[in-house]
């Protein structure tokens, strides 16, 4: 059944994603199993709300460098001894028919809890990127009935899925969630997943393979068998329009989503909107807001429980209300100007060895050294999807966010199958996150170098945003032409994607990359669109913590890093168009691109805090410039 609002993707959707192409042949499960986009596979908006069973946990694992379980060695379908998704008993096999041979043994192989990414599973591990099999039991529900959905919040980078031997299914992307109908797989008692995960990144894929990240292979998200009834709301997005109504899309799946009655509640308020699906089981409708509804705002972060009946199922979701909009060179929330106190951040724990692994723990300890520490009310999630987990944790805790996906650097502009896995992703990602009123920007790209093929690539992507989500502004971020030959530091805005963007957002690491002496960056020269509000979406500077220069002269000392912040603040306040601020990071994170034994060890220092959770000197630069913005009255 066509599903309402991206119904303009399914035909560039149809193409043979990315990774497929790249990596295995035309016949390997990895290009042959049904592959899940927002337009083929269930949604499950709001599925960590849902009734099911959380399968996170012990599982079994192998890796399988040479992928021999995807083909033989002359490239053909791998043959039985190597199917490391087939559903016997190998150990029993073997010891009973000397006649079999098989490669592998999943349900006697290693154990590791997931989620998590497998680079902290063990040591060896540390570095690998290739493809692991993972497996696990377990006891179907008793007297099932209704809909059972196999769901992963993320796995990156290629998975295929297999249960109780039979392929389900296939995904491409590291960082958004994907689920597939299982119902008619489960039996009774006794059921087996096996699922396959490559980490290995291609010139097709988004990201590409070099990026200034370390790629977390594995399964970093929850997984969970969610249940429903026959006929369930796949999806709904309600929130707030400029015009003061409340809003709703929801669409239903199953044999009775057509014509059927729908009631939106939102508890704690008087308000009740009824109502019926269209042939298609959509639903579309608005109704004036109470006048006791209050409004979502990083002051006070309220939510309302709020749920969408039809038939036998109840969606669920808690969702603050909230508007966004660009007025000129302002952001407005709520209708009032904002000014985004932020930091960039990368999804990866307070911990000396990280695995990507965010539970409400581990976000609420990153979220509250913004909200807490920082006296931030603003966070750049950079520059993938984070989880859920985390965007639900901002929308409680009361922090803007900003939401990219990973189209960083050097992407393959010109191929279609790259171009469709990026626009997949967005809509996966948007879909997933579009109930969250903490998320007000979109970002579409990470410095990317111009040319007619990217600019033809992003616009599809903004197009893409604007159409699926029209009520948040859109960004991306962008780097300026230097007048090398100016006195001070002269930078101009030339990328001709800044027009097609609400907000304006650049990347600069005068003082860091470029020879500049600090205390000439507040003399820099902005040359920028007067009509955008600009956010300086990154900036920062190294530091090992514990590393002192006492005249502070010395790159990689805390000292250099405090008053490269000073100076580029100072800097900043003299743009007239500044309206918020994203510096690069707040912590010190995994980069295998950072090898200096003295001061980098494999970590990206840019943090102000360190791995561990140690604060640098900078912290509290950037703590005192919040609280005077906070205490700002607003222009
Ligand atoms: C870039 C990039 C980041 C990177 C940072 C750095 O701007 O967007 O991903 O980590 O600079 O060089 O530290």
């Amino acid at each position: 059944m066509k599903r309402i609002d991206r119904a303009f993707l399914a035909p560039l959707l149809a193409g043979v994603f990315a990774f497929a192409t790249q990596a295995y042949g035309a016949d390997s499960v990895f290009t042959t199993l049904p592959l899940a986009t927002v337009e083929t596979a269930p949604l499950l908006v709001s599925a960590d709300m849902r009734d099911g069973m959380d399968l996170s946990g012990e599982w079994n694992w192998s890796i399988d460098p040479y992928r021999s379980g995807i083909a033989g060695f002359h490239g053909e379908a791998p043959n039985r001894t190597e199917q490391r998704w087939l559903d016997i008993d190998v150990r029993k096999a073997l010891a009973q028919d000397n006649r079999e041979l098989f490669e592998f043994d999943l349900d006697h192989d290693r154990k590791v809890r997931l989620p998590g990414s497998w680079l902290a599973a063990s040591p060896e591990m540390r570095h690998y990127q290739g493809l692991v099999w993972y497996r696990r039991h377990f006891d179907s529900p008793a007297g099932r009935k209704g809909r059972y959905f196999l769901r992963f919040g993320a796995s990156n980078y290629a998975t295929v899925v297999f249960v109780n031997g039979q392929p389900v299914g296939r995904h491409e992307g590291g960082f958004t969630p994907f689920a597939f109908d299982v119902t008619r797989l489960l039996r009774d008692g006794d059921n087996q997943i096996t699922i396959g995960v490559d980490s290995a990144a291609t010139a097709a894929t988004v990201p590409p393979p070099v990026t200034d990240w370390e790629n977390y292979g594995g399964v970093t998200r929850d997984v969970k068998l969610v249940h429903a009834s026959d006929t369930y709301v796949d999806s709904a997005w309600v929130r707030l329009t400029a015009e003061g109504k409340i809003a709703v899309d929801a669409h239903l799946d199953g044999p009775a989503a057509a014509n059927q009655p729908v009631q939106l509640k939102v508890a704690g308020l008087p308000f009740d909107l009824k109502g019926r699906t269209d042939a298609k089981g959509n639903w579309r409708a608005t109704a004036t807001a109470p006048r006791a509804l209050i409004r979502w705002t990083p002051e006070s972060p309220k939510l309302y429980d709020v749920t969408v009946a039809a038939g036998e199922d109840t969606w669920r979701d808690r969702i603050g209300f909230r508007t966004i909009e660009r007025r000129g060179a302002d952001i407005l929330l709520n209708g009032k100007p904002v000014f985004l106190r932020g930091i960039s951040m990368h999804e990866e724990e307070i911990s000396a060895n990280p695995a990507r692994v965010i539970t409400p723990e581990n976000a609420r300890a990153l979220l509250g050294e913004i909200r807490n520490g920082l006296h931030g009310n603003f966070v750049r999630l950079s520059h993938y999807p984070h989880s859920e987990v985390m965007t639900r944790m901002a929308d409680e805790m009361g922090l803007l966010v900003w939401s990219e996906v990973p189209v960083y650097w050097m992407v393959a502009w010109s191929n279609p199958s790259t171009l469709a896995t990026a626009r997949n992703m967005l809509a996966e990602n948007i879909l997933r996150d579009r109930n969250r009123a903490s998320v007000v920007i979109w970002s579409v790209a990470n410095e990317t170098p111009v040319s007619d093929a990217r600019n033809t690539f992003l616009r599809t992507l903004i197009g893409d945003v604007r159409r699926l989500d029209p009520s948040r502004l859109v960004s991306a971020a962008l780097l300026v032409e230097r007048d090398k030959a100016a006195a001070v530091p002269t930078m101009t805005m030339a990328d001709p994607l800044a027009d097609d963007l609400d907000i304006v957002s650049i990347n600069t690491y005068n003082g860091w990359y470029t020879p500049d002496r600090l205390a000439d960056l507040p003399k820099s020269v902005w040359n920028l669109p007067a009509d955008k509000p600009l956010i300086f979406s990154e900036f920062g500077a190294d530091a090992k913590a514990g590393f002192h220069s006492p005249d502070g002269m010395q790159k990689f000392s805390e000292e250099y890093q405090a008053e490269f912040y000073r100076k580029t603040l100072e800097m900043a306040d003299r743009v007239p168009t500044l309206r918020g601020i994203s510096p690069w990071i707040l912590k010190d994170f995994r980069s295998p691109r950072r090898q200096n034994p003295d001061f980098q060890m494999g970590f990206n220092r840019k943090g102000l805090i360190s791995e561990t959770g140690h604060r640098k000197q900078a912290f509290s630069v950037l703590a005192e410039y919040f609280a005077r913005k906070a205490g700002e009255p607003k222009k």
